[in-house]
């Protein structure tokens, strides 16, 4: 963790902090504090200084925290888990698909606080601003093979739904494959790449992009979108606390699926389907439809004008019809 972000970390309990106290922690002098503080004031960043008593933070700031992830993970999870937090990357994917190379971990999760080649699916770039929201990548083995994939991207959306659910917000809802909707705009998105088969086994990289506390975007978010500060204004949303609910849903639901397939989801995703009943066309291939809900493998089923079309996932996405 760099310097400024030790400071921050420490000062974000809103208690007073002696600028000796804060010198000693940083291994730096009393002067070196007083300046870094200085520099991290700011529009988002209000520091209070009285003389005896030292620093206060009196912003509410929501900073990634390890050791705070760690311990909101279930016992299951915490068992199994490696946990990087990072403040920069490329992307938490990139970086998880490296460590799986050397790491013999049964699941390596990567979070940043910023990514820089931030990816979304069909080759988007996913707008990964600092501070803002969540970046999230876990490297899962799972068992059966490349067959076993169908489903797992629709289940990784129902995860996410439950986490967010289970912190307190109603009404969240999926677009086939795995977006997650409120309010018909994107509060998450789900990349899911694969790393190779070992031993009947694959290795499974599921990224999860959370818009959390984002207010503007810039020019490449070319869809309507919102963060869990609109869509739940009563709640204060604090990012670790949606990793690990994020995390502990994810590899609960992981399990299941392995041994149950999708079958154990259908129900549930499609009481969550927000195209169900509507009219729509793929894209690219422009098949027209009403939306007839998932099959028990996850593929999306369309009634047209000359019966029932089986679309699946991949590249192909649903648009619906003006
Ligand atoms: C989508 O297009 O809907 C998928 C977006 C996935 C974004 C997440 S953020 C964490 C992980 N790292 C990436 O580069 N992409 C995924």
């Amino acid at each position: 963790m760099r310097k400024d972000q030790t400071l921050l970390s420490i000062l974000s309990d809103g208690e007073w902090h002696s600028g000796e106290a804060l010198a000693q922690s940083l291994g730096v002098s009393r002067t070196a504090v007083w300046k870094q503080l200085n520099r991290l004031m700011g529009p988002d960043v209000a520091i209070e200084r009285v003389r005896g008593k030292g620093y206060r933070l009196l912003s509410h700031l929501d900073l990634l925290d390890h050791d705070r992830i760690m311990a909101l993970f279930g016992e299951s999870a915490r068992s199994r888990v490696s946990l990087e937090v990072l403040d920069d990357v490329d992307s938490t994917n990139t970086r998880v698909m490296q460590l799986g190379k050397r790491s013999g971990d049964e699941v390596s999760i990567c979070v940043a606080d910023r990514q820089t080649q931030g990816r979304g699916r069909r080759g988007r770039v996913w707008s990964s601003p600092a501070g803002e929201n969540i970046y999230l990548s876990m490297g899962v083995r799972l068992k059966g093979g490349f067959s076993a994939l169908e489903g797992l991207s629709l289940v990784v959306g129902i995860a996410v739904c439950r986490a967010l659910e289970s912190l307190g917000l109603d009404g969240v809802a999926l677009k086939w494959p795995n977006d997650v909707l409120f309010d018909s705009r994107k509060l998450a998105g789900i990349l899911i790449e694969l790393q190779g088969e070992l031993e009947g086994a694959v290795r499974v990289i599921v990224g999860v992009g959370i818009n959390v506390h984002m207010n503007r975007v810039d020019a490449a978010v070319d869809q309507p979108w919102i963060s869990l500060d609109a869509a739940a204004p009563s709640v204060t949303w604090q990012r670790n606390d949606v990793i690990a609910a994020v995390v502990n849903q994810t590899l609960k639901a992981i399990g299941q699926f392995e041994g149950e397939g999708f079958a154990a989801f259908q129900s549930d995703w499609r009481a969550r389907d927000s195209l169900l009943g509507t009219s729509l066309r793929t894209d690219p291939e422009g098949v027209q439809g009403i939306g007839a809900g998932v099959d028990a493998a996850g593929a999306y089923l369309l009634d047209a004008a000359d019966g029932q079309v089986t679309v699946r996932a991949g590249e192909l996405s649903l648009r619906r019809n003006p």
